[in-house]
């Protein structure tokens, strides 16, 4: 009896090896650059479950180490390990999401593949979600007994806990620790979710829970995050940036999206690169009408490199495509300058309300560089 079977602590048939039984946890393993702790974190996971019917998949985003050649290596003589590569993609989240739907076993926990996190509380999390009560299992470094440890360093522990501070006023999550990768799932209700999660950031189980708003039964669970052993943390200013992005566009009710905030941000940063380049020009002796074009441009440009650092960080644009992307982009601004000033002169009918004219032709503005430079520089 298979389906009877996996669930205890019984051994399985003896013609029927335990790996060949369908899994009842998948393991999503996101991956970059972590070719060393891949093979490691296998036999780590295979003592830690015996006695269980699992898989792992590491999701990896063609780490230039050989990642998904190792993995794959270890797939030949280990059935249970199976790998998704991805191409031109990168986020820590995005590689999350594709592993939960890539699995149908009924449970999925998500973990660091760096060893960081510890593999032997995954018997506990699974035997807590199998008795039906919990949905969600967090592993929390700051719950009564849990510890950074010495996996963070003094400034990382002081940002975590701002993050983390953030995120339970603004958006009412009372996790101890929602920037946590290392939890466990029921797959369906992840499943259900999974339309309205942001494939960026490392901000996933944050993510899983605001947009559950307060549907989820969660346990949390102390743990004692590791220290990295082999390779290096990509948790980088971006991501943090990102991070906030989501805190902003949650607490306003998705009603923006993060992209758009991150675009909206960038523009009103292109406002003061616009006028300190006019200042330039205007010293340099250029008239108004030169000098508000040149800064023009120069703001266009500065908006244009942190859009493909920032807001389009997962579509970046590299070589020649950028420079191509750089000119649809003045291209799109410039019709958006257009359409800015035409809805601020239709509208434009009392003096007194010149402030009303002018937002509304700014907003017009806005909206069309975002849906026609999402459209056309940096188009999917
Ligand atoms: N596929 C993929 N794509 N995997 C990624 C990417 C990516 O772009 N970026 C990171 N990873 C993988 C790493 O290879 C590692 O297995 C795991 O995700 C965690 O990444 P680290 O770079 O090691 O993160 P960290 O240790 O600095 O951050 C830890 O603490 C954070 C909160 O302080 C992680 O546990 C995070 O999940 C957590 O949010
Ligand atoms: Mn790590």
């Amino acid at each position: 009896n298979l389906v009877g079977d996996q669930g205890g602590e019984t051994s399985a048939p003896r013609s029927l090896k335990r790996e060949a039984l369908p899994a009842e946890l998948s393991i999503i393993l996101p991956s970059f650059n972590e070719a060393e702790n891949i093979p490691i974190l296998i036999g780590l996971l295979d003592k830690a479950l015996a006695g269980t019917a699992w898989e792992a998949i590491v999701v990896d985003d063609n780490s230039p180490d050989g990642t998904t050649e190792i993995a794959r290596k270890l797939a030949l003589s280990d059935p249970r390990v199976r790998v998704i590569r991805r191409i031109g993609r990168r986020g820590l989240s995005g590689a999350c999401i594709e592993g939960i739907l890539a699995s149908s076993a009924p449970y999925v926990a998500v973990m660091d593949a760096d060893l960081q996190h510890d593999e032997t509380l995954l018997p506990k999390m699974l035997a807590e979600i199998r008795t039906g009560d919990i949905d969600l299992m967090v592993a929390s470094r700051k719950v009564e007994g849990g510890t950074v440890g010495e996996g963070l360093s003094k400034v990382r522990a002081w940002g975590s806990n701002i993050a983390n501070g953030l995120a339970q006023k603004l958006l009412n999550v009372t996790l101890s620790d929602p920037m946590s990768g290392f939890f466990m799932v029921r797959r369906e209700k992840a499943e259900e979710l999974a339309p309205k999660l942001s494939p960026q950031g490392f901000k996933i189980l944050l993510d899983l829970v605001s947009s559950a708003a307060g549907t989820l039964k969660i346990k949390e669970l102390p743990f004692t995050f590791r220290e990295r052993q082999h390779g290096e943390s990509k948790l980088d200013t971006l991501v943090t940036l990102d991070y906030f992005g989501l805190l902003l566009a949650k607490y306003f009710g998705d009603i923006v999206s993060v992209r758009f905030l991150m675009f909206g941000l960038v523009g009103a940063s292109g406002l003061v690169v616009h006028l300190a380049a006019l200042r330039v020009f205007l010293l340099s002796d250029m008239s108004f009408n030169m000098s508000q074009t040149a800064a023009s441009f120069v703001a266009m440009t500065s908006n244009f490199f942190l859009n493909n650092q920032l807001t389009y960080r997962d579509r970046r644009l590299r070589g020649l495509g950028a420079l191509i992307g750089l000119l649809t982009f003045y291209a799109v601004c410039s019709v958006g300058v257009l359409a800015n000033v035409g809805v601020a002169n239709l509208i434009y009918a009392d003096p007194a309300y010149w402030w009303f004219a002018g937002a509304a032709g700014a907003i017009m503005g806005a909206v069309w560089n975002y849906a026609a430079s999402s459209a056309l520089t940096w188009r999917k």
